[in-house]
């Protein structure tokens, strides 16, 4: 692997090593699978985020290391009971989105760093640059709404790429404190701002002409509530890019999709025509009747 030229990702590399070896491999999965491209959009999130801290960035990899051995043990159990824990709502919300060491200390990081890091998350990412920011175009005097922010990752993403103005909306504190601190490293926060709301039940009003919703359906006991909501945020001609995890279970994961269509079937119920999806596995599967968790995003409209 030649990393010269890629200084922060050869810190991040050299820490994942040493702290979790097992999972360092994924630097030289992703280099092949998507090459440069990947390696720069990498190390530019890396430098801004970090630049070059060292132990900042070993903060980070404990974080990330964390997050992905949760995630591996609780898919290891899923094989077998083929369900995810039964947990309500509300358990979720204070055993992970009020829960302020859990979010800054593996969560956030871990998911800001698996949409470099793991195959279906970077090719959620892909389908976002390609797919949908040419129907976002320059976004002049246009607004987009951030729905679960999370990280801030995609709210970012939307604003470094077009001019447009933001409104994120998440019910963590912790979610909005990380999604502000990332758009203040990228000098796009002047153009954002942020809302502590549950959107279930709750549609923001006026609609606004784009949205984003990355993975928070299969956090909700009725996602079906939550698109119809969704849907009126949305106005007739605008674009939204909403996404699921399939088959995947995480400390907060409560609704369990088993296939795209099952999220398809959902958007068309609440008033969203489909304009067009990607459906991303993690990895091939290891044996026959092995499940893997799979990421679909859709690009939605409205008539
Ligand atoms: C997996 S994260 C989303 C990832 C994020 N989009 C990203 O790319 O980093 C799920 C987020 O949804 C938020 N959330 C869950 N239910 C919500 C609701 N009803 N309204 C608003 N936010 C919600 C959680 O607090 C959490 O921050």
């Amino acid at each position: 692997m030649k990393l010269d030229d890629y200084s922060s990702v050869g810190f991040f590399y050299d820490a994942l090593r040493q702290r979790f070896p097992y999972f360092s491999g994924v630097i030289q999965k992703q280099i092949d699978t998507f090459g440069d491209h990947w390696l720069r959009l990498f190390e530019r999130e890396l430098e801004v985020l970090f630049a070059k801290d060292k132990k900042r960035i070993d903060q980070a990899v404990m974080g990330y290391g964390k997050f992905a051995l949760d995630s591996m043990k609780l898919q290891v159990k899923f094989q077998k009971t083929k369900a995810y824990d039964n947990k309500t709502y509300e358990e979720a919300a204070s055993e992970v989105y009020q829960n302020k060491e859990y979010m800054f200390g593996l969560y956030l990081p871990g998911i800001l760093l698996s949409h470099y890091l793991w195959r279906h998350h970077f090719l959620q990412h892909m389908f976002f640059l390609e797919k949908f920011l040419p129907l976002v175009g320059s976004g002049d005097g246009k607004v987009f709404y951030d729905i679960g922010v999370g990280t801030g990752f995609y709210s970012k993403e939307m604003l470094t790429r077009s001019n447009l103005t933001g409104k994120g909306f998440d019910l963590s504190p912790y979610s909005l404190e990380h999604t502000l601190m990332l758009l203040e490293k990228h000098h796009v926060d002047k153009r954002y701002e942020t809302n502590l709301r549950n959107i279930i039940e709750n549609p923001v009003m006026p609609a606004a002409e784009f949205l984003v919703s990355i993975e928070v359906l299969e956090h909700l006991e009725n996602p079906q509530i939550f698109l119809d909501s969704l849907s009126c945020m949305l106005i007739p001609g605008g674009y939204g890019l909403i996404s699921a995890a399939i088959n995947a279970p995480n400390a907060d994961h409560i609704y369990l999709y088993r296939n795209s269509d099952e999220v398809a079937e959902q958007l068309l119920n609440a008033g969203f025509e489909i304009v067009d999806s990607s459906v991303d596995p993690a990895y091939s599967p290891k044996k026959d009747g092995d499940l893997v968790p799979v990421n679909v995003a859709f690009i939605v409209t409205k008539r």
